[in-house]
Order: C-alpha cells, then sequence, then structure tokens
C-alpha cells in the first residue's frame, strides 16, 4: 500500500462507483467506492431493471443464498420501473434499523465492493462520512465480506472506527456511540450492530483491512493516532479546496464578498509534525496535476487523494450529460464554483458547481417542496423521555422547528440526499411529476480537467487521469 502514489477518493453518493474504483485498480492504483447511501443506490439500481446484470451477478456471489434472493424479490423489476413512476420508497436507518435494512445494508456495501474487486488482485478502499453515523457499522461489515482493502472515513472524527473495525473482523458484536444533540453527558445512546445476528449463525473471521481516517489539521491527525481504540495505518490529509465537504475554517468566522468561508494560516497543515508521526500520508485537495503529485512526495508524503479530476471522467457514476457540460464550460473558462457555508444539512461547508437547472440555481432551488424523505443527513436529538428523535435542517422548517430545531439552522439548506442521487440518474419523481433536480460537487483546481480534455474530444478515462499523474518510469 506504501507504493501506491494515487488514491482515487470516495465520491459519494455513488460517483466513484465501483466501475470507477475498479478500473483505478486494476491500474495499480487505489480505487475507492462511495460507502453513502449504497442501500439506496442498490434497490434504485433493481428498480431500474439492472440492465447489465451486475447487481445480480454480485447478489449471486453473496454468502447467504436467501437473504440476496429475498432483496431481489422485493425490489427488482425486471423491465425497470416506467420514468414517470416514483422509486420505492425505503426505510431510513435510524439508530435501532430493522434486521431487514440491516440486511440490505450488508447486502449492498458487499455487493460494491465484490464488483469492484472483479478480475483483479489489485487493492480495493471504501469511504465513508462520519456524520452519516447510523448505517456505519452493517455497511462497514458488508464490505468486509467482501474483502475490502481500506476503509476510509471523513466529515467528523472518527476515534470508534478502528475498534469496530477488530470486533467485525472477529464476528462480534459491535457498539457506536451516537452523537445525540442536547443529550446529558455522553455515549448514552448506543447503536448496535451483531453480524450474527443479521448472517443468522456464528461468522467467519474476516481479513482487517486498513483504516485511514481524513484529516484538516496536525491536531487532529495527533489525536486520531494518540486517542483511538486500535490502529491507525495511514492519514489522508484533506484541504478546503477540495470537492465535496470541507472542513470549517478554524477560529471566528470570515466571508468574502461571495459569501464563502476564508481560510487562512491557521489552516494550513503543518507537513512537518504530520510527517513525525511515522505513518503513510496521502494529500488531498488540488494534487490532481503531476506537479502537485511531485511537491506531495518531496514533503515526505505516500502520494496523493485524488477527486475531482476523477469524477467527470468516463466510468464515474456521474451523469454523463453532467460530465460533457462541465468539462465543456471547464475549456471555455466559464465554471463557477462557490464553496457554500450553509447548503449542506451538515453545517459543513460544501462546494457547488453552478450549472442550470439544478439546485445551485435559486430559481430551480425555490420550486422545490422542502421535505426529507432520504434522511442520510438528519441529526439525532434527545426526546424529553430520553428517546431519539431524528430532523434534518433541508426539511420543511416548520417541521424543523417544531422538532426543537432553530430556524436559522435551516436557512439556505439544500436537500443533498435527492440532490446527489439526481447526479447519477437515480432522481426520484414525485407524485406531482416534479423530478428531483442534481446538486454537483467539485474541488477548486480543473485544471488537470482543461489538459486531460479537448472541446472535440471533452471524454477521457481513469487510465488517462493515471497516466497523466505518474512519471514516466
Ligand atoms: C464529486 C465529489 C464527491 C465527493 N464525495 C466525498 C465523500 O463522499 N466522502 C469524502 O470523504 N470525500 C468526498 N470527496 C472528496 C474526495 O474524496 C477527495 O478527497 C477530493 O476530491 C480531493 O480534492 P480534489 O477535489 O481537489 O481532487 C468528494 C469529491 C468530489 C469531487
Amino acid at each position: 500500500m506504501n507504493s501506491t502514489k494515487i488514491i482515487q477518493g470516495g465520491m459519494g453518493l455513488g460517483v466513484s462507483d465501483w466501475r470507477l474504483a475498479r478500473a483505478v485498480s486494476l491500474c495499480d492504483q487505489l480505487g475507492v467506492v462511495s460507502g453513502t447511501a449504497l442501500d439506496l443506490i442498490f434497490v434504485r439500481r433493481l428498480q431500474q431493471g439492472d440492465p447489465d446484470g451486475d447487481m445480480r451477478r454480485g447478489l449471486a456471489a453473496f454468502p447467504d443464498a436467501e437473504m440476496a434472493q429475498s432483496i431481489l424479490d422485493q425490489y427488482f423489476i425486471p423491465a425497470g420501473k416506467k420514468k414517470d413512476k416514483p422509486y420505492a420508497s425505503k426505510a431510513m436507518v435510524g439508530h435501532q434499523p430493522s434486521l431487514a435494512l440491516q440486511k440490505l445494508l450488508v447486502v449492498a456495501n458487499f455487493v460494491e465492493v465484490f464488483l469492484a474487486k472483479q478480475g483483479h488482485d489489485g487493492l480495493v478502499g471504501i469511504n465513508f462520512l462520519h456524520k452519516i453515523q447510523t448505517p456505519i457499522m452493517p455497511s462497514l461489515y458488508g464490505a468486509m465480506l467482501a474483502g475490502v482493502d481500506v476503509v476510509i472515513v471523513g466529515a467528523g472524527i472518527p476515534l470508534q472506527i478502528p475498534s469496530i473495525i477488530d470486533n467485525l473482523c472477529r464476528g462480534e458484536v459491535a457498539e457506536f456511540d451516537l452523537y445525540v444533540q442536547g443529550e446529558e453527558g455522553s455515549g448514552g445512546h448506543k447503536l448496535i450492530f451483531d453480524p450474527a445476528e443479521v448472517m443468522g449463525g456464528a461468522c467467519e473471521a474476516l481479513a482487517r483491512p486498513l483504516f485511514f481516517p481524513i484529516v484538516s489539521s496536525a491536531t487532529l491527525a495527533m489525536v486520531m493516532v494518540k486517542k483511538c481504540k486500535g490502529q491507525v495505518d495511514g492519514l489522508i490529509v484533506e484541504g478546503p479546496s477540495a470537492g465535496g465537504h470541507n472542513a470549517p475554517p478554524r477560529g471566528k468566522a470570515v466571508f468574502n464578498e461571495e459569501g464563502e468561508p476564508v481560510y487562512g494560516v491557521r489552516d494550513e497543515v503543518n507537513l512537518e509534525q504530520i510527517a513525525r508521526l511515522g505513518l503513510p500520508f496521502w494529500l488531498a485537495g488540488s494534487y490532481g496535476k503531476p506537479e502537485e503529485l511531485q511537491k506531495a512526495l518531496a514533503a515526505g508524503a505516500a502520494g496523493v487523494q485524488v477527486g475531482t479530476i476523477f469524477a467527470f471522467c468516463e466510468e464515474s457514476g456521474l451523469r454523463g450529460d453532467i460530465k460533457s457540460d462541465v468539462i465543456k464550460s471547464c475549456l471555455q473558462g466559464r465554471v463557477q464554483i462557490k464553496t457554500d457555508p450553509v447548503a449542506s444539512p451538515t453545517g459543513f461547508p460544501f462546494k457547488v458547481i453552478s450549472i442550470a437547472e439544478t439546485l445551485s440555481e435559486e430559481e430551480d432551488y425555490n420550486k422545490r417542496k422542502r421535505m426529507c424523505d432520504l434522511g442520510y443527513l438528519r441529526e439525532a436529538y434527545e426526546l424529553p423521555d430520553g428517546s431519539v428523535g431524528w430532523r434534518c435542517r433541508a426539511e420543511d422548517p416548520k417541521n424543523y422547528v417544531k422538532s426543537g430545531g432553530k430556524l436559522e439552522d435551516s436557512v439556505g439548506k439544500k436537500c443533498l440526499c435527492n440532490g446527489l442521487m439526481a447526479n447519477i440518474g437515480l432522481a426520484q419523481v414525485r407524485s406531482d411529476a416534479y423530478e428531483e433536480l442534481p446538486l454537483v460537487t467539485c474541488g477548486d483546481d480543473l485544471e488537470g480537467i482543461q489538459r486531460l480534455s479537448t472541446m472535440q474530444d471533452p471524454c477521457y478515462t481513469s487510465a488517462d487521469v493515471i497516466d497523466f499523474l505518474l512519471p514516466v518510469s
């Protein structure tokens, strides 16, 4: 792994799907599938009729044939659902997911990793967002059943993950302390995952994947290394120019004229301190160019984690028309990217590309009736009787406030769950014929895309990206 110079960053939802990760792994670099919302992506692919048979190929390899069959029976529509009909709804993942939902999470994550690993012996990773707490344990277990090699976790401080991985390797019950707003003291609400209950019997020992947290400072890196119960095997050090969510700036919030958070010297990562921790590390955020890879290596990094340039390559899960529009706009120097401090229900800054007929545009955003039906970014809060409730900052503000949320926290929030599903061609259609609109993210640095594509030939593959980044040996 230490010789892997390029990690293709995990990109949710479904942008770094099994096809992209597999293509990268075939080039001897680390391909990473996004583990976010795979249960939902998987059942929608089945409802589309699974045209190439990939989902069914993955299901056929799942160790418990009965469990795989019951999921197929529940969701598969052989001819595909009609375009104007909604996808069947699926239970949201709360802190006590039903056994059926846990099974679905295990199977969906298994299938994605299994497909990414097929036909080669390269390494495959999976990426999770720590903020999305409830699906993490069954998802991890499914990925590990398929032999995932590396687990990468961002958007939070994933101190609990290594010990969960260790328990799951041994087929033992794992626990996760749920973060609940307003709870007195910590650790009062636990998520429990028992692999034997889900698999219906004793579980075999599984190989332990490596664990790499994503950090945005040397302080956080040190906390992870010193305080984790269990092993940290490497670090991804990500700066604020990266695509997707960014860590908020340190210190007092300052905004520029566009309303974007301003990052300063306090946000610069001390790489010497990181190197002193003695772990391999990869730098992320505007490293998608050969010169940047060389700079990273010179600073002692094992390599770079790159997202944006891979997001628009042929094998990524993004809709084809979105890819070619963005690439062409890039070549014409017309792309506008905003680090939006409020769009994401997580409260973290989120980068959004301005594209017509997507939620980035105010007029289109205002046309959408605010509601929450997918629920991955909901926050847990404590009810007066001590139980846990769930609310989303992007839902109808009236409901958000009714459940104790502050109105100001709901302002400008966008439904990332539905928007990101639309990005990959799995948009929900509502009963009033409204189709959910995309919301596209990417990093600040688009030069690599400009150097790899032309107006006549805007397409490039992940192998082109790797050839471009790696020095000729
Ligand atoms: C479309 C897109 C989606 C992303 N989604 C995630 C994600 O789900 N989890 C995560 O940890 N990072 C995510 N990222 C960040 C990438 O994994 C990677 O660290 C980052 O893109 C590197 O910087 P770059 O964009 O300048 O290449 C995303 C990036 C992009 C472009």
